[in-house]
Parts: structure tokens; sequence; C-alpha cells
């Protein structure tokens, strides 16, 4: 009971670790940069911005912060596991160069290539008629093609196109408006795979790794998988499309080589490994990698971690994992995420949340979207709630989930109905 931990980040996911960390007996004090009004209730919040890497380092220097816990993927990628190390503060997460693994689609398609790391055929481009004449060799043979901005672009830089004018017009939004900016500089453009997405979670030092659980999320804003993605509507733990066989070719095929080729590359990767894959008829098969925790997914993982989460995440950061074990609870966790209305468009801020006291023991509401106004809960921001459930099967972790949800209301509130109906097909 003596420790500090610091949490990067403001959302939903931040609010899932903050509630399992805040079981440890290990700590004395939990501080959260920014942190919300959910969160606020389990851990202190601080008002540092993520990308203000200064500010966080001369926090958790003032406060001699035990190990801090990072988030969202932006400090990652500007640096704030490298500032941490230089400093000697104890951080979890990859180096700025580790985490182009999730940062550049070129560094990672080119890793997944060099080291035979399964995963969709592509070119690499930064000439736009160049791009434009591969692209359009996929269409004119009716297939698919899938066009991808280098960089981060928000969840909205991977564009599908079925059309000589889809196609064009996709390369031109990326390479020559530059809607990305920077992350439009070269595209990545390649074939069209069809299958089941899942996602996969190992933490990994380095070397080792844990396997935490596969979750699916659901990134269309409407049921059935219509409508713009979203950063994700909600998740589940351990779909059926990831069978025990899928498990075993994910892990020898894609989780091993790509820890080991970060390695040899000079990069290696410690942190969360978050491998996107879809199943395709000839095995998984990686979309892209995250090196973070997803988000809703974190919510849905974090209830299934049984005991203390804090040593999982020392142990990783010192380079210990080898024969490093953890217990997971039984049955399928669930989320539906709660989120306002013209999401994930323009929506508005500031209606009153109501019902959050009338759930259920035993299930959970994370914050990801909300401030508090005169003792009220707000909304304030897109996804504003994820409402946790569990169950011994899919099918009641779906029932007990929306029970939940029902009592929950803000104006404009809209959230998925169908998470989880693809396990229970
Ligand atoms: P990414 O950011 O690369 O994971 O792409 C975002 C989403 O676009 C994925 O979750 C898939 O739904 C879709 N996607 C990306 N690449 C492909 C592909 N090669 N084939 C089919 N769908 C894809
Ligand atoms: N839920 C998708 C993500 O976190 O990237």
């Amino acid at each position: 009971m003596s420790k500090k931990i610091l949490i990067v980040g403001s959302g939903g996911r931040e609010h899932a670790l903050a509630w399992k960390l805040a079981q440890s007996s290990q700590i004395e004090k939990l501080y959260v940069a920014p942190g919300n009004a959910g969160i606020a209730e389990v851990a202190e919040c601080v008002d540092i911005a993520v990308t203000d890497i200064d500010q966080m380092v001369s926090f958790a220097k003032n406060k001699q912060i035990d190990l801090a816990i990072v988030g969202p993927e932006i400090p990652l990628m500007e640096g704030i596991v490298d500032r941490f190390n230089n400093e000697g503060l104890k951080i979890f997460g990859p180096t700025a160069a580790a985490a182009r693994l999730e940062g550049s689609k070129v560094f990672s398609k080119n890793l997944f290539n060099k080291y035979n790391i399964p995963t969709a055929s592509y070119e690499v481009f930064d000439d736009i008629d160049k791009a434009r004449e591969f692209a359009r060799s996929f269409v004119t043979s009716d297939k698919s093609v899938v066009i991808k901005a280098d960089g981060l672009a928000a969840g909205k830089g991977v564009i599908i196109a079925n059309t000589v004018n889809e196609a064009d017009e996709a390369i031109d939004i990326i390479m020559k408006d530059k809607s990305f900016g920077e992350a439009g500089n070269e595209v990545v453009i390649e074939e069209f795979l069809t299958g089941e997405e899942v996602s996969v979670f190992v933490v990994t030092d380095g070397k080792d790794f844990v396997y935490l659980t596969s979750a699916q999320d659901h990134k269309r804003v409407f049921d059935n998988d219509e409508g713009p993605n979203t950063g994700g509507m909600g998740a589940y733990t351990s779909p059926p499309i990831y069978t025990e066989e899928i498990h075993k070719r994910t892990i020898n095929e894609v989780i091993i080589p790509t820890i080991d080729a970060m390695e040899k590359e000079g990069n290696p990767y410690m942190g969360v490994l978050y491998a996107g894959l879809i199943i395709t008829s000839e095995g998984p098969k990686v979309l892209e990698f995250n090196a973070r925790f997803g988000d809703p997914e974190a919510q849905v993982i974090m209830p299934m971690i049984k005991g203390d989460i804090l040593p999982l995440f020392e142990v990783a950061v010192d380079g210990k994992l080898k024969d490093y074990q953890i217990d997971s609870e039984n049955g399928v966790c669930i989320c539906v995420v709660l989120a306002s209305g013209g999401y994930p468009g323009e929506y508005e801020k500031g209606k009153i949340i109501k019902g959050i006291d009338n759930i259920k023991p035993d299930n959970i509401v994370f914050h990801a979207g909300t401030a508090v106004e005169n003792g009220d809960f707000i909304t304030n921001g897109g996804r504003v709630l994820a409402v946790v459930s569990k169950g011994n099967t899919t099918l009641e972790a779906i029932e007990n989930v929306y029970e939940e949800v029902e009592k929950i209301y803000f104006e404009g509130m809209h959230y998925r109905k169908d998470i989880g109906k693809k396990a229970v097909r």
C-alpha cells in the first residue's frame, strides 16, 4: 500500500484501467491525467492534456510516481515513453520507434512482409498517379480495394473502394487534399479481405508475452454493421470465431513473429500489443496493430482479469514476463457504448445523464465522455458511457447488459442493439 501510479488518458478505456488498478492493495495513490467525471470517483484527476508530455514528466517527478501507464496512442507516438525513460521514470508502453507498429501503416506492412506475417497483399505509393493506376487495377477486375493513409487519421484513413471513381476519390482525399495532413504523404493500397474481425490482446516485455484475451469490437455506428465507422460501439470477450485452432495460429504466425521482428529490427516492443485480425478462409491475417488497449475493448478485458493487475505492468516494464501468468474469470464480458445524438458526426454536449445509480451491483458503468454540473453527470463527448455486464454465456451477458442499458437515459442517446449478436447466431 505504498505505490503511486499515474494513468495517462481520459476515456472509457482509462476508466476501466483506473477501476481495475484502484482495487490493487499495493497502490497508495492513483492519478489519472486528465481523467473524466467517472474516473474521479476512483482516482484523482490531474488537469494535464495527454499530449503535454513536459507537464506529465514534471508531475511524475514531483509526485514520485512509481509507474505510469499510457492509455491512448497519440502520446506514445509523440514519445512519452522515451521521455519518461530518459528521466529514469518507469512507464508502461512502447517507445515512439516501437509505436510505429500502429502509427505507420507503411512501417508495419513492410515489417509483415519482411517477416512473413500474414496480412493482405499490398503496395506502398508516394506518387498519386502510380497509386491511382494500382488501385484501378483491382476495381476494373471487379475486386474491392483498400486504400490506407500511412499515418494516424482518427480511424478515418482507411477507405474501401469498389469503383474507379471511389478509388480515385479515396486517393485524392488522402494524397491530394491531404485531409489527414502528413499522414497522407504515403498510402498503402491492399487487397480486400473477407472474414470476421477479432482483436487479440497480449502484454509483452519485448521478448516474452502474456496473452490476455480476444474480443470483438463493433466499429460501425448502426446495427448490422451499417453506417459510418466510430471508435467502437461495443465489444465482448472470447468471440466463437476465435477458436483454439485460430488462437494457436495467431500466437505462432502473428504474435511471436511480430515481437521477434521488432526486437531484430532494433525496436523492441514493450506494452500492450493489440492485433486487429481478420479471420479469412486461409486463417488469421493482420489488418493492423495497435500499440495500446482498445477502447471499448479495455472495458471488457479489465473485468475478466482476476486479481491485481499492477504486477503485470511492473513485470513487463522490468522485462521479466517469462513464466509470468495471469488468471482470468470464467464466462463472457460485454459492453454497450451509449453515444451522443449525432455521433460519430457533430453532436451536442451538456445533456443530463439519468439512471446510472439504478444499475445493479456486479454491472459497471465506465465513463468515456462525461462531466459534472450542479451535482449531475452530463454528456461531454461522442461516446459517453459504456455499460458492462458478465454472463456464463454470451447470450446471458447480452441479456444482462441490455437490461441495465435500458435504465440509463440522456437526450439524443443512441446505442447498438446487436452487440454480441454475431456470437449467438
Ligand atoms: P485498419 O485501421 O487498417 O484496421 O482498418 C480499419 C478497418 O477497415 C478494419 O477494421 C476493417 O474493417 C477494414 N479493413 C482494413 N483493411 C482491410 C482489408 N484489407 N480488407 C477488408 N477490410 C479491411
Ligand atoms: N476499438 C478500436 C480501437 O481501440 O482502436
